[in-house]
């Protein structure tokens, strides 16, 4: 993941952002995650610590995957926007070095901001906190909903095509021609709706549960765009542990509806139906990415379980008109029957 040079390489970047002084050492280390990017911990030598972030341009899948690493950019830019709306949203950036595609931000503890997907796994299922989740989705959206100047600043569809639309709705439907005019739609329709800010990877392992609420990170696939796609994107992410988090499906299960129902009432910019069945749709879709784009859920490993995603996915993309309240009720009844 880092060798010497690489992180010779981040000390210089941070000095010359004057975060490091003259001379002064710092320890990295490697933090979760990293997919797509390098994410240290930075301990300086005078006892600050915080992260730095580098894109990569070849993401660590499986499958071939090449992404611009001049996203860093939007990413610095959304953080700084969430936290214009309300500072709890996001960690402070500290420093920006385009290009060197690196940028560095406040170090948030995780004895007191856990990762939310770590907090499930680990059987604490809150459904209080994911209605939070869904308050400040529909907050972020709310504010930046029909304004040209955020639509300009963050004209990075681009990206988004590279990291999203790409990888999970085209790659798949070239690996399911039954569904394939379907997903391709969907991907048709993502490029044309200019609604409102995308976050654009509102998962559970991009979100920290702070003492004060929700934390966001890695918003390195913001565009402006359909705002159902993060909600689609996190819901299809809490289906999936109702799978694999067997033992608290049911909490899972009214998590989903917590964070679905605080977005619905947040929702101020357009008719709540319209969004609940481009949502209820794309969560389909992306229930099927996750078992055969180029980003599997890696804890989705049991090949019945997949036999069933993969089932259900193409049930749900088959009923037209379905929106969430009816996404919902089938997945209640077929699994956690
Ligand atoms: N400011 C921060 N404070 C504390 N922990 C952080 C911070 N930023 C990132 N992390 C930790 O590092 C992990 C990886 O960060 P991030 O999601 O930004 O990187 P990434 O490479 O884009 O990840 P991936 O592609 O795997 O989602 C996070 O899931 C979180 O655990
Ligand atoms: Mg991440």
């Amino acid at each position: 993941m880092s060798d010497g040079v690489e992180e010779r390489g981040l000390l210089e970047a941070l000095r010359a952002s004057g975060l490091l002084k003259p001379g002064e050492g710092a320890r990295l280390q490697p933090l979760a995650g990293g997919v797509s990017s390098d994410v240290y911990r930075v301990d300086t030598a005078e006892g600050r610590t915080l992260v730095v972030k580098r894109s990569i341009p070849r993401l660590r899948v499986a499958e071939e995957w090449l992404a611009p690493v001049e996203r860093v950019a939007g990413e610095v830019r959304w953080l700084k926007l969430a936290r214009s709306i309300d500072p709890r949203l996001a960690p402070k950036v500290l420093a920006e070095l385009p290009e060197a595609h690196v940028f560095a931000m406040e170090f948030l503890e995780p004895a007191t901001h856990p990762v939310w997907k770590d907090e499930m796994a680990a059987g604490r299922v809150d459904p209080a906190f994911a209605a939070g989740v869904g308050r400040d989705l529909a907050l972020i959206h709310a504010r930046t909903a029909g304004r040209a100047d955020i639509a300009s600043a963050f004209d990075t569809y681009e990206f988004f095509f590279a990291l999203r639309v790409s990888p999970f709705l085209l790659f798949t439907a070239d690996r399911h021609a039954d569904v394939a005019p379907r997903l391709r739609a969907l991907a048709e329709n993502l490029g044309r709706r200019k609604i409102a800010l995308m976050h654009g990877d509102v998962s559970p392992k991009n979100i920290l549960v702070g003492p004060r609420g929700p934390v966001f990170l890695d918003a390195e696939t913001t565009a402006y765009g359909d705002p159902a796609f993060d909600l689609a994107f996190c819901l299809a992410h809490l289906l999936l542990k109702t799978i694999w988090l067997r033992p608290q499906r049911e909490a899972v299960m009214t998590s989903f509806d917590a964070l679905r129902h605080a977005y619905a009432a947040g929702l101020a910019w357009e008719p709540p139906e319209d969004l609940s069945v481009r949502a209820a749709a794309l969560v389909a879709a992306l229930l099927l990415a996750r078992i055969d784009g180029k980003s599997p859920a890696p804890y989705l490993t049991d090949p019945a379980d997949k036999a069933f995603v993969r089932r259900s996915a193409k049930a749900l993309l088959a009923i037209a008109d379905l929106d969430l309240d009816g996404l919902a009720a089938r997945w209640r009844h077929e699994a956690l029957a």
